[in-house]
């Protein structure tokens, strides 16, 4: 076994550090010590989000070669893995990408996990993984997930359980869901609902809704997400545990948008579109989080929008961005197949 950096400062890698929650979680882990690498291809995450102190590379989880290189350099101590294309509506449409990108990807650094003998695997999986579930879902119930983005989740989950009992590495794994806040990128047109939302207002346009509005999420704040993640390798109860992450009280679509339009001073109105086929609702439980992390009380969705209202307002209107290889058509939202037949 390799010698580890038992005496020097931690080394810790972080998968698309360059992106909105594992920017942060580089922060953290910086803050708490560690020396970061950040890898992120830049496909969904811009060089402006990455904190200062980091040694930023460009390239890709699915570049072995290049993983192997880091792993033999660096040798790291922790992999927080947070890169992927999260675009769980969208993930139908782009199966293939969705599971090279989210699943081979993070099997690649699993694999130079187990053999450049790393301390430990964190991995944020998503509240996807649960599908249409009793609410709020538990780390106890079995998971059904219902979209390739899901499947993809779950199926890393399994495979560090799988890793775990054959080679020893050891992981922690989180579930977090919509989290929002400063340095999430507002130009994806196909996920992040308050960053669409108010660069639809910065368009002075109407805000679009999939349905009534009426469908319920527990938008999270991302301080009340990262740090934990950071923090969580300093933590041996936290070892191959599973955890929900982020906010309790779930709110309706509709409620949001009020908040937002409050946030922005604006309100251009809402364009209601046909419902969409996802999950009606999604919240989780977080009790198992909070006995094993001494968590602070949570950021109100108020409090929350305006902190992501004003770093937006810094950033401005966005050009929002369309996927370009769509692999499957049949089935997909119109607003979406409209944006794929503009370009
Ligand atoms: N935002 C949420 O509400 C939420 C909820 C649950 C789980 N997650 C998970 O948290 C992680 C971070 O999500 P986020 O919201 O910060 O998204 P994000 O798009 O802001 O960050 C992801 C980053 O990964 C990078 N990336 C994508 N594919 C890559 C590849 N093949 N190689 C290297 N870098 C690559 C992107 O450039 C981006 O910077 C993801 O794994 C996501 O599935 C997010």
């Amino acid at each position: 076994m390799k010698a580890k950096n038992s005496l020097a400062a931690p080394v810790s890698l972080v998968t698309g550090g360059a992106g909105f929650i594992g920017s942060h979680v580089a922060e953290n882990a910086l803050n708490l010590g560690h020396k970061v690498v950040v890898l992120d291809d830049l496909s969904g995450g811009f060089e402006r989000n990455l904190p200062k102190g980091v040694i930023f590379v460009k390239g890709s989880v699915n570049d072995v070669s290049l993983l192997d290189k880091l792993f033999s350099d660096y040798k790291f101590d922790y992999v927080y893995h947070l890169a992927a294309y999260a675009a769980e509506g969208l993930s139908h449409f782009i199966r293939n990408f969705n599971y090279t990108n989210n699943l081979i990807g993070s099997v690649n650094l699993i694999n130079q996990s187990v053999k450049h003998n790393a301390k430990r695997f964190v991995f944020t999986s998503s509240i996807a993984v649960y599908g249409e579930n009793v609410t709020p879902m538990v780390e106890t119930l079995t998971p059904s997930p219902e979209d390739p983005y899901g499947i993809s989740k779950y199926a890393v989950e399994l495979d560090l359980k799988a890793a775990h009992k054959m080679f020893g590495l050891e992981y922690t794994i989180f579930r977090p869901h919509n989290v929002y806040g400063p340095k999430q990128n507002h130009g994806d047109s196909y996920r992040n609902v308050l960053g669409i939302f108010i660069n639809q207002i910065f368009k002075k346009q109407p805000i679009t809704i999939f349905g009534d509005g009426t469908q319920t999420r527990a938008f999270s704040y991302i301080d009340d997400v990262a740090p934990y993640i950071a923090r969580c390798v300093q933590m041996s109860s936290t070892v191959n545990e599973i955890y929900n992450i982020g906010a309790d009280k779930p709110y309706t679509i509709l409620e949001l948008s009020n908040e937002i339009f409050n946030a922005m001073g604006k309100n251009y109105g809402i364009n209601f579109l046909p419902e969409r086929n996802e999950v009606k609702h999604a919240f989780s439980d977080h009790s198992k989080a909070r006995k094993a992390f001494k968590m602070r009380k949570a950021v109100s969705l108020c409090e929350g929008i305006n902190k992501m209202v004003e770093w937006s307002k810094e950033i401005g209107e966005m050009q929002p961005t369309v996927f370009n290889n769509i692999e499957i058509e049949s089935n997909m939202p119109k607003s979406w197949a409209a944006l794929t037949a503009k370009k």
